[in-house]
C-alpha cells in the first residue's frame, strides 16, 4: 500500500492523519472543501488535494483512484445526508480489496450490545433534536453512514471515539468491541491518537469488520485493565 486517500483532510483530526501518513512513507492524497485548501498549507507539495465537498462523488471517484487505503472522517454536517453521501462514494469508488477506516463517535454501535450511561444517552438524544432542529447537524445520518459501511462487503473498519481532547501523542490508543467495557470507562483519547489509530488500522488485518470504541492508553482507565 503506497498511496492512500484522506477524505476530510483539513479538519482537526484530517490533519493529524496526514501528518501520521507521511511519517509512514505513504504517498496522500487529500479531499477537502475548496475554502479550506489553505489548512492544509502545512503540507504543501508533499500532498495532492483534490478540494471538494466530501460527498461530491465525481471528486472521491478521482481522489480514491489507485489507493490502497482510503481514511474517511465521517461529519454529519447540516441536512443533506452529508455522512451517509461520503460513505457511499467511498464504498462505491475505492479500489477492491482497499482498506477503508471510517471515523465517528461512542454514539454509534455495530450490534446493540454497547451499554451507555444514561447520561450518555440524554446528551446524544438532546444535541442530536437540537442540532436537528436549528439545521446544523443530522446525527441520524451519521448512523445511516456506519450502517451502509456495516452491510458492506469492502474491507471496513470504523473507529469509534470517546471523548476527545489536544495534546501530545501518548501512543496508540487500547480498544474494546463494545461501550460500556471497563478498559474504555475514562472516556477520554487524545485526537493525535484518535488520527494514529485509524492510520495504524489500515495495516491491521485483525481490524477488518470492527467497530473498535477506542480510549487512551494512558488514561486511568486503560492503565488498569490493560
Ligand atoms: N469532537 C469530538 O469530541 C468527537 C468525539 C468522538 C468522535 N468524534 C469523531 O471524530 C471525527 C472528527 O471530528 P472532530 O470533531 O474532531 O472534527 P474535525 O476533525 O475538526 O473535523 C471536522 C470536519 O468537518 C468538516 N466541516 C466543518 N464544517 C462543515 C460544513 N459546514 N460542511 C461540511 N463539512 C464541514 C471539516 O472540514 P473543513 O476543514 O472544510 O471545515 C472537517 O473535515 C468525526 O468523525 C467525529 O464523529 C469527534
Amino acid at each position: 500500500m503506497k498511496k492512500v486517500c484522506i477524505i476530510g483532510a483539513s479538519g482537526k483530526l484530517g490533519r493529524y492523519m496526514v501528518q501520521h501518513a507521511l511519517d509512514r512513507g505513504y504517498q496522500v492524497v487529500a479531499v477537502c472543501r475548496q475554502q479550506s485548501v489553505s489548512k492544509l498549507s502545512d503540507f504543501n507539495k508533499k500532498i495532492t488535494i483534490f478540494p471538494g465537498a466530501t460527498n461530491d462523488r465525481e471528486v472521491i471517484k478521482q481522489a480514491v483512484s489507485g489507493c490502497g487505503g482510503v481514511l474517511t472522517v465521517l461529519v454529519p454536517w447540516g441536512i443533506q445526508q452529508y455522512s451517509s453521501g461520503t460513505a457511499q462514494a467511498v464504498l462505491d469508488f475505492a479500489e477492491p480489496g482497499a482498506r477503508l477506516i471510517f471515523s465517528c463517535g461512542w454514539h454509534i454501535s455495530r450490534d446493540g450490545k454497547d451499554v451507555y450511561s444514561w447520561t450518555f444517552k440524554a446528551m446524544v438524544n438532546l444535541m442530536g433534536k437540537l442540532a436537528r432542529l436549528i439545521r446544523v447537524i443530522e446525527l441520524d445520518d451519521q448512523v445511516e453512514a456506519c450502517r451502509r459501511v456495516f452491510e458492506s462487503e469492502t474491507r471496513w473498519t470504523v473507529v469509534r471515539g470517546s471523548d476527545l481532547e489536544e495534546g501530545e501523542s501518548q501512543g496508540l490508543p487500547v480498544w474494546s468491541r463494545h461501550v460500556g467495557d471497563p478498559i474504555l470507562k475514562s472516556n477520554l483519547t487524545r485526537r493525535i491518537d484518535f488520527a494514529l489509530f485509524m492510520v495504524d488500522a489500515m495495516e491491521r488485518d485483525e481490524l477488518i469488520h470492527e467497530a473498535p470504541a477506542i480510549v487512551g492508553c494512558k488514561s486511568p482507565s486503560a492503565l488498569e485493565n490493560n
